[in-house]
């Protein structure tokens, strides 16, 4: 009985053996072919081209993939709102990416920022500013340099502004309502858009980040059409035009 326990453990002992030696070897070649596809994909530059010698290329690790962040589909009334061009340039990813449903910032290379940084971190302690500067922060051959421009943060919890997953009709009602839009008349929001700091870095936003579909003065300008006629949103009663100037005359 004992030795054949003892010839079953040993069976069972060799089993594992051969085991462990097959997936060494395995990973040995998952390994080997790793670094041959790498060396494939980036063979030494060839010897006495007569070329200056030139610097390596930084090593860009970013996935090739951009994230793109669907937006809810727009009725057609919705698409003739004065507000449409509007909501076209705060649904892009140069003001959604602050301007997020959930509390972390979001990336066109990751989807959601990287290091878990959220609307807590500067609470937390790590402040924006520890990453982003006044300015955007190029690294040589690499598109993910920190974007900066003064002030650079994201909206507070309690009016977190959030332009992602909102319809045409749901942010125009939003963006207009001072419980929401931190106590802002339309005429200060117009004055928002126009001048602040991290509005206009959508326009220059570093590395190789698309700026919004259209100009900031176009921006700027059919914000005004908005405010002009009082910020009115798709589905807004329409107000009957004052028949007084229109009186039939006999
Ligand atoms: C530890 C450093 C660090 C901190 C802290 C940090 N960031 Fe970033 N952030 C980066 C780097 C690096 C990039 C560039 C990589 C990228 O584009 O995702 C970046 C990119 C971004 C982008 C642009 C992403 C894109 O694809 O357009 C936004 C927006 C952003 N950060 C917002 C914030 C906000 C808001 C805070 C503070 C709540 C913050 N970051 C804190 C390092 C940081
Ligand atoms: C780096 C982060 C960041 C980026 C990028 C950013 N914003 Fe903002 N945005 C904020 C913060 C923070 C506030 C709140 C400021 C305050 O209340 O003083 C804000 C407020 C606003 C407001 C005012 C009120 C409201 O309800 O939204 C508007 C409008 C606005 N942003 C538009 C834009 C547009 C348009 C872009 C893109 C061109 C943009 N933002 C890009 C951080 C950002």
């Amino acid at each position: 009985m004992v030795a054949r326990r003892r010839l079953g453990s040993i069976a069972l002992t060799v089993a594992e053996w051969s085991g462990v030696v097959l997936f060494g070897i395995l990973g040995l070649l998952i390994v080997a072919g790793g670094i041959m596809l790498a060396w494939v994909g980036d063979p030494p530059e060839p010897m006495g081209s007569g070329q200056p010698a030139a610097a390596p290329e930084p090593t860009v690790v970013a996935p090739t993939v951009a994230f793109v962040r669907e937006v809810p589909p727009a009725s057609a009334e919705e698409r003739k709102s004065l507000f449409a061009p509007v909501y076209d340039v705060l649904v892009s990813p140069r003001c959604m990416n602050c301007h997020p449903a959930g509390d972390r910032p979001l990336s066109d290379r990751f989807g959601v920022h990287a290091m878990n940084v959220s609307r807590d971190s500067p609470q937390a302690g790590l402040s924006c500013n520890t990453c982003h500067a006044e300015h955007n922060t190029e690294l040589p051959g690499s598109p993910l340099g920190p974007p900066g421009a003064h002030g650079w943060q994201m909206p507070p919890k309690e009016t977190p502004m959030v332009f992602e997953h909102r319809t045409v009709t749901e942010l125009c009602t939003q963006l207009r309502d001072p419980a929401q839009n931190g106590e802002r008349s339309l005429d200060k929001l117009l004055e928002h858009v126009s001048g602040d700091a991290l509005v206009l870095w959508g326009w220059k936003p570093g590395g190789d980040r698309a700026i919004p579909p259209m100009s900031h003065e176009a921006f700027v300008t059919s914000f005004g059409a908005w405010v002009e006629a009082g910020g009115i949103c798709p589905g807004d009663p329409v107000v009957p035009e004052s028949t007084a100037d229109t009186v039939e005359t006999p």
